[in-house]
This record gives C-alpha cells, structure tokens and sequence, in this order.
C-alpha cells in the first residue's frame, strides 16, 4: 500500500472533477508526493464517507456540490472566512481535529488582483447573486477595501438579507438589492455568482452598467464564453473573465494550507486553459 498522504475530493457527481489534474500537477511542480483521487460520497453518507477516508489514513479533502454545508457542520474548528461564508470547500484533518476552510473566495480574489492584474482597492464593486456562491465572496472583497459594494440579486430581499450580514465586517457597509435598482449605476467590477450561466442564460440586468476600464468577471467557465460573458462584452465590459482560474487559484489555496508551500498557479492555468 502507498504512503504518500492522502487527500481527495469528495462531492456527488464527481466524475468530471478537475481537482485530481489540479493538484497532481501541483505537486509535481513542488516536489511534494502525495496522491489525491476524486471520491464519489453518496448523498445521504458524506460523514461516513470522510470518516472512513480519515480513519484510511486521509490527511485532507476537498468538499464540492452537494456537501459544502455538511463539511461546514462536520468541522470541529473553521477559519474566519469559512465562518463568514457559512460553507466549507477544504478539510484538514489534525491532531485537534478537523478544521474547515473556504478557499473560493480567496481564490476569485487572487485571479481578480493577480492573474488579471485588477485592484479591487477604491472600485465600485457589483455582486450579482445572493446563493452559496455569491455569500463566500463578500468577507473577502470587503477586505480587499472596494470604494463600494453591491450585492444585487434576481430576488431582491436575498441580496438586502446577505449585505445585512455584513454590515460591520469591512471598512464600508454593503447594499443589496433587486436588478431593477441598478439602473443609472456605473461599476468598475461586475462578478456574476448567480448560476444563470449554467442554464446558458444571463442575468437580466438595466444597461450602462459598465464604467470604462471595467472588468466582468464570471465565476462560471467552458470552452466558449459564457451567457453572461458575451452579454457583458456587448454591454462594454473592457476585460472580461470567465472562472477557470478562480478554480485553479482556490486548489492552490488548499494545497497551501494542507502543504504549507504556494503552487505557481500560471503554467497550471495555461495547461488547463488548453485542454478545456
Ligand atoms: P449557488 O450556491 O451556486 O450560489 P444557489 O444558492 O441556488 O446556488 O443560488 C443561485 C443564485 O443564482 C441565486 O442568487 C439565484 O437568484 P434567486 O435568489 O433570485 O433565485 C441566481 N440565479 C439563478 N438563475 C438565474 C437567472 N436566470 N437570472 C438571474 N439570477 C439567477
């Protein structure tokens, strides 16, 4: 049997899973050996599932759809931004237990800053959604010190509830509300968390949105452009982004916390960019 430590991902379906590539390649690059599989959890076993990858000799996994909730309740410490986000994408199993981590929106926010090379210091900030994906975003954008921050949702109560979640969080208050309010608005950032893309649809938002300079940023991705993609870019959208490499930057994430060493998240962006 190998001794390599042992992570996974865990998740339902699994299959089609990137996070194997992922961190093998990121291994590779630091020297590391470890192995690292993609786990198919039945939806009503996830706990049983990772007790018995821990009790195997598992040292940490990566949680995706369905189980973010379940991994947040089965941790027994959690990290400030996975406190905030209320869902965990990274377990790290120690001698003091299990401590669950959220590494999504650290992981949009170092695309956003460093790959795509946009400050989010001093910028007018739009949020679209207010689901799962939208709520792990704000600590983090809010710490990034933004000049202001919507969050603006398809339903206008769920984004007015998730920015009074936040209200003393950062140095500014975040506001909610419906799409209609956007109207006359102007953003230098506009970062779709809905998940309209996956329906191949965009959100049905006023026009003008678009400062000049603007980036529009989709936390979906695919071979083309997304729904949401293309509709920014006939809105104006200067530079315009889809998620692959806030999902490259949150495994680098994980793989810095379980591993203690940075992966260089380039040539792993540009190899995947290739093979979608
Ligand atoms: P996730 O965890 O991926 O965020 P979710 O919690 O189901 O998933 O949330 C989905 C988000 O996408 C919600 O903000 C939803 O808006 P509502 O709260 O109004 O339902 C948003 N959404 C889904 N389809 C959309 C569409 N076609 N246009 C605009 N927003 C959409």
């Amino acid at each position: 049997m190998s001794t390599k430590p042992r992570y996974a991902v865990f998740g339902n379906p699994i299959a089609h899973s990137k996070s194997p590539r992922l961190h093998s390649l990121f291994a590779a690059q630091t020297g590391q050996s470890l192995s690292y599989e993609a786990l198919l959890a039945p939806l009503d076993g996830f706990a049983a599932t990772v007790a018995a990858f821990r009790a195997a000799g598992g040292r940490g996994l990566n949680v995706t759809v369905p189980f973010k909730l379940e991994a947040f309740d089965l941790a027994d410490r959690h990290t400030p931004r996975a406190a905030a986000a209320g869902a965990v994408n990274t377990l790290a199993f120690g001698p003091n237990g299990i401590l669950g981590d959220n590494t999504d929106g650290a992981g949009i926010l170092r695309d956003i800053t460093v790959n795509l090379r946009c400050p989010v210091a001093g910028k007018r900030v739009l949020l679209l959604g207010a689901g799962g994906a939208a709520r792990g975003t704000v600590l983090p954008l809010l710490e990034a010190r933004p000049a202001s921050l919507v969050i603006a949702n398809r339903t206008a109560a769920r984004a007015a509830d998730l920015a009074d979640e936040f209200t003393s969080a950062g140095a500014i208050r975040p506001e909610g509300c419906g799409f209609i309010q956007l109207a006359g608005r102007r953003f230098d950032i506009v970062i779709n968390a809905t998940s309209a893309s996956l329906s191949d649809a965009a959100p049905d938002l006023p026009a003008g949105l678009y400062a000049p300079d603007s980036l529009a940023y989709d936390m979906m991705y695919g071979k083309g452009d997304t729904a949401f993609m293309v509709a920014a870019r006939r809105q104006g959208a200067t530079l315009v982004a889809d998620g692959l490499g806030m999902l490259v930057e949150q495994a680098a994430e994980s793989f810095l916390l379980w591993r203690g060493v940075r992966p260089d998240t380039a040539p792993v962006l540009a190899e995947l960019r290739a093979a979608l």
